[in-house]
């Protein structure tokens, strides 16, 4: 899940990159950026938009999360701190034990790793299992290829390492080891 809504988003480039070496890895993927991200502000008195209760049956149905998410003024953006509020809300909960890799990607000399500091914070919140190693591709307007792969041999090294331990500790956590909380 990720990626900015504009149509040139490098995170989105990135996610759809991710997404192709986990599928080489022969593993299932959803992927939920673009419209599917593009929610109503979360109102407690609306009704639940679809794209949240799609984003809901997607984590309940996954054994991790992939995050690709910008940085905005050294924090998340909002579209996705969004969904993940929308999602907060409804029941049975998909984020107990989850585990979630976090990636960024920004013209930026840090590669929106600031971002994440935020993220950790409300991931654990949610009973989520933020990986200690995360994912952050700096200069990434020079440093992503139009596919979403990293031009530099060490962020390509240190995505396949990220997706080594993802998948390690989503296999150790096992099949719908997420409990749902009722
Ligand atoms: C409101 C806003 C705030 C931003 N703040 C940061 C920032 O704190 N750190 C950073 O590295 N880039 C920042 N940027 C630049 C983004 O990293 C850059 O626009 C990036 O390309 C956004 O991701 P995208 O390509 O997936 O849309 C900001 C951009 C916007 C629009």
């Amino acid at each position: 899940m990720g990626g900015s809504l504009r149509a040139d988003s490098l995170n989105r480039r990135l996610l759809r990159h991710l997404s192709r070496l986990l599928e080489g890895r022969g593993h299932g993927v959803i992927q939920v950026e673009g419209d599917a991200l593009r929610i109503p502000l979360y109102d407690a008195d609306l009704p639940v938009p679809d794209q949240a209760k799609s984003l809901l049956d997607s984590l309940a149905w996954a054994q991790g999360l992939v995050l690709v998410s910008p940085e905005y003024n050294a924090g998340i953006p909002p579209h996705l701190k969004n969904a993940v509020d929308w999602v907060s809300t409804l029941k049975p909960s998909p984020w107990p034990n989850l585990p979630v890799l976090l990636c960024s990607a920004s013209p930026g000399a840090f590669g929106g790793s600031r971002a994440m500091i935020s993220w950790r914070a409300s991931l654990a919140n949610l009973g989520a299992i933020p990986l200690p190693v995360s994912v952050s591709i700096p200069h990434a307007d020079k440093n992503l290829g139009e596919d979403g792969t990293p031009s530099d041999p060490r962020s390509q090294a240190s995505l396949q390492s990220a997706l080594d331990a993802f998948l390690d500790l989503a296999m150790k956590l096992g099949t719908h080891s997420h409990s749902y909380s009722e």
